[in-house]
């Protein structure tokens, strides 16, 4: 499932933090990722593992590719690996345990009351802004 929130999605205020209305809490499955996409440079996937929820950059640092929403979970290690060449990321920590170097962002999803609610990423400066 492909999500594009704009500014008519519902926001809300935790910790200092603002967290987007993403969608029910039915529609994050527990096999297949939740891509939701804010711009094309600023995507992030949403993952179910049992109870829990994990959000991660949906944009694999192996080639700059927007595919790890439709990677495999493995729901004994915590991992996502990248279906286009075996790249894995721990869902907890974005670290890869393919590559030492190579990590993906991570951000804070959590649901209540049957909404899923996912951590305002900050616009990300595009490379041939800066
Ligand atoms: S693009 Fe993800 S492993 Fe190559």
């Amino acid at each position: 499932m492909d999500i594009y929130p704009n500014d008519d999605f519902p926001t809300l205020e935790r910790d200092g933090k603002t967290f987007v209305e993403i969608c029910a809490s039915e529609e994050v499955l527990r096999r297949k990722g939740t891509r939701v996409e804010f711009d094309e440079e600023l995507q992030i996937a949403i993952f179910r593992i049992g109870e829990r929820l994990f959000a991660v950059s949906n944009i694999c640092p192996h080639q700059h590719n927007p595919s790890l929403h439709e990677g495999e979970i493995s729901q004994q290690d915590c991992t996502i690996t990248c279906p286009l060449h075996g790249w894995t990321y721990s869902l907890e920590s974005g670290k890869s345990t393919s590559s030492s170097h190579s990590k993906v962002r991570t951000f804070e999803v959590f649901e209540e009351h049957g909404v899923v609610y996912l951590e305002q990423p900050e616009p990300i400066e595009p490379a041939w802004a800066m």
